[in-house]
């Protein structure tokens, strides 16, 4: 399965989607984009995990999107519970404290949604 990760045919077999929706400030964006172009790649292990695509929004305000495929929603909620997860957000989570502790609004707002799949 390795040389199948994250490619189109290892997304196929997803039949559970975990969508987290970013809004970035402004003076982030480089950050932020830095930040995923070295991501940790902690949760590439995980089993039930089957890729990942980060969306950039074309136009200017939308937010960017972290679409993670899955086996099962068991398997995203085992990450999320994990180790993995911690590690994989280790600077984006630092950064938010920093920013708080500089009493700076966030640099960042995050929400998600679930979803399983309907049709192919
Ligand atoms: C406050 C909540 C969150 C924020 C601000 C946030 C932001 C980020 C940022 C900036 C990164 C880049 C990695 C780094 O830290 O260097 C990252 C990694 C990632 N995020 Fe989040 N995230 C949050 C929660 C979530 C949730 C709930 C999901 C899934 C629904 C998710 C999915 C991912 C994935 C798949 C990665 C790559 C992890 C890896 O490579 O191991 N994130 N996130």
């Amino acid at each position: 399965m390795e040389e199948l990760q994250g490619s189109g045919q290892a997304l196929a077999a997803a039949r559970f989607v975990a969508v987290n929706s970013i809004h970035c400030e402004p003076e982030y964006v480089g950050r932020f984009e830095e930040l995923f172009s070295s991501r940790a790649r902690a949760i590439d292990d995980m089993e039930g995990f089957l890729g990942v695509r980060v969306l950039k929004p074309t136009r200017e305000g939308d937010p960017y999107l972290v679409v993670s495929f899955w086996t099962d929603g068991s398997a995203f909620e085992r990450w999320v519970g994990s180790e993995a997860f911690r590690r994989g957000h280790q600077r984006a989570f630092a950064d938010m404290e920093e920013a708080k502790a500089r009493g700076e609004r966030p640099p960042m707002h995050s929400s998600f949604s679930t979803y399983t799949v309907l049709a192919d």
